[in-house]
């Protein structure tokens, strides 16, 4: 497999909750008192063509802000972000177009990100014929036929949003998203504002979308069981940094980093479908002010004095698995 995307050391720090293009935008009135916000921390990671990449972790650990870089709504603070081997500071302005047609993402909440005023067949078909992809004469058919593919008649093209269910919505906002021919969907949290049943007739769509398609996908998501499911890797997030990531097999059945452990424990493993993870003890701390050493170490149960002060980094076990602890890699 090649890698579609690499992340090296990637970082986001929002300054008075802008990012750095927004801040670049107002630099004019620059001399304020500085909030320093540092959302994601140090992420590396590939992701290979046709590879589905589970991304779990607390809320505010930085999820979203990750696939909004990956998806280039946003521009990152530090690090390299790569697609197709070119870094994003490399790109011709073509390599940039085709970089953000080629991911696109899906929202948790499709009637938001759905204009009310447009027709299903403009909402689906117009991103495809401004970039080139079809004629405006060809968009009914183009719209039709991928309306079939998420389940949806094509009498619906001339419908707007607000005739639809929650469900139904979302599989607009999926065609929309197929119809620019993506290689990487990044879906933040994209089932998770539907009812239980639909949400497993979404996954599976998914699925037979991406055996037809090809098309590699991050799916960030807070039920562990749908991630299990479908993922083929699981990355896992606290507080801005990845503390482990390996095949979805593995982890799910052997956690290593002790916040991984803490979010399966107990989790009851064939009850997991639709199951959020543990909640844990103690707050997460403030991404504003972490706390020195690992940021994990005021909540694990298995903390020594080294992880009050020292950074773990994230590295590779006694397999293709990555844990950032420092007792882990301690003991071997
Ligand atoms: N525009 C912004 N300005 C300032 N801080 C921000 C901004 N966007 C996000 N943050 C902060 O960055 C951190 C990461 O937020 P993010 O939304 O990426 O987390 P998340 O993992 O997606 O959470 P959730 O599971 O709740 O969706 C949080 O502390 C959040 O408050
Ligand atoms: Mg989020």
């Amino acid at each position: 497999m090649t890698d579609l995307l690499s992340l090296r050391a990637l970082s986001q720090t929002y300054v008075n909750g802008l990012d750095l293009a927004e801040r670049i935008a107002n630099l004019a009135g620059a001399n304020y008192e500085e909030t320093q916000v540092r959302a994601v921390n140090d992420v590396s990671f590939d992701i290979a063509e046709g590879e589905v990449i589970g991304l779990v972790g607390e809320s505010g650990c930085g999820k979203s802000t990750l696939g909004r870089m990956i998806a280039g709504v946003e521009t990152p603070y530090g690090g390299t972000l790569a697609w197709r081997g070119v870094a994003l500071e490399d790109m011709t302005a073509e390599q940039r177009r085709q970089w953000e047609l080629e991911v696109q993402m899906i929202f948790q909440d499709p009637f938001a990100s759905l204009n009310p005023r447009m027709r299903v067949e403009q909402i689906v078909g117009e991103a495809a014929v401004i970039h080139g992809l079809i004629k405006k004469s060809e968009r009914r058919d183009y719209v039709a036929d991928l309306l079939t593919k998420v389940g949806l008649n094509e009498d619906v093209l001339s419908r707007y949003p607000h005739q639809f269910s929650g469900g139904q919505r979302q599989r607009i906002g999926i065609a929309r998203a197929l119809a620019l021919r993506p290689k990487l969907i990044v879906c933040d949290e994209a089932i998770s504002a539907l009812d239980v049943s639909i949400q497993a007739q979404v996954i599976n769509l998914f699925e037979d979308l991406r055996a037809e398609f090809g098309f590699a996908y991050l799916f960030i998501s807070h039920d562990l069981g749908a991630v299990e499911h479908i993922a083929d890797r699981v990355a896992i997030m606290y507080l801005g940094r990845l503390v482990e990531i390996g095949s979805s097999d593995e982890v799910f059945e052997n956690p290593r980093h002790p916040y991984t452990r803490a979010l399966l424990d107990e989790v009851p493993r064939l009850d997991r479908r639709q199951q959020e993870f543990n909640a844990i003890d103690g707050e997460i701390p403030s991404p504003l002010n972490p706390p020195p050493g690992c940021a994990f170490h005021p909540r694990c149960s298995l903390a020594a004095e080294i992880c009050k002060q020292d950074l773990p980094t994230l590295q590779q076990g006694r397999d293709a698995r990555f844990t950032a602890c420092l007792l882990e890699h301690q003991t071997g």
